[in-house]
C-alpha cells in the first residue's frame, strides 16, 4: 500500500493507483479531471520520487518541478506528502 498525505490528512491507496480519488477525499479541488484546467495542482513536499513520471498532459501544463496534477498523477509506492 502507498500513502498520500495532503495537508496532514492521510489516505492509503494501492501501489500504482491514480491519486485522484484519494486526493479528492483529502480536499483537493478538481475541475476537468483531464489535465486541462490546472485546478488540481498540488505542491509535492516529500516523495516526488514515489510518483510515476509526469504524463504528457502534465508536461504540457508547464508545471514547476515540485508541482503535479492530482487528476493525472499515479503513485508507485511509499509516501507522498503534498499541499495545494
Ligand atoms: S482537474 Fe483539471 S487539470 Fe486536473
Amino acid at each position: 500500500m502507498a500513502k498520500l498525505v495532503i495537508d496532514g490528512q492521510e489516505a492509503e491507496l494501492p501501489d500504482g493507483a491514480a491519486i485522484m480519488d484519494s486526493a479528492e477525499t483529502l480536499g483537493v479541488p478538481f475541475g476537468c479531471q483531464a489535465g486541462q484546467c490546472a485546478t488540481c495542482v498540488i505542491i509535492v513536499e516529500e516523495g516526488m520520487e514515489n510518483l510515476a513520471p509526469k504524463n504528457a498532459a502534465e508536461e504540457d501544463m508547464g508545471l514547476r518541478d515540485n508541482e503535479r496534477l492530482a487528476c493525472q498523477a499515479t503513485i508507485r509506492s511509499g509516501t507522498v506528502k503534498a499541499t495545494w
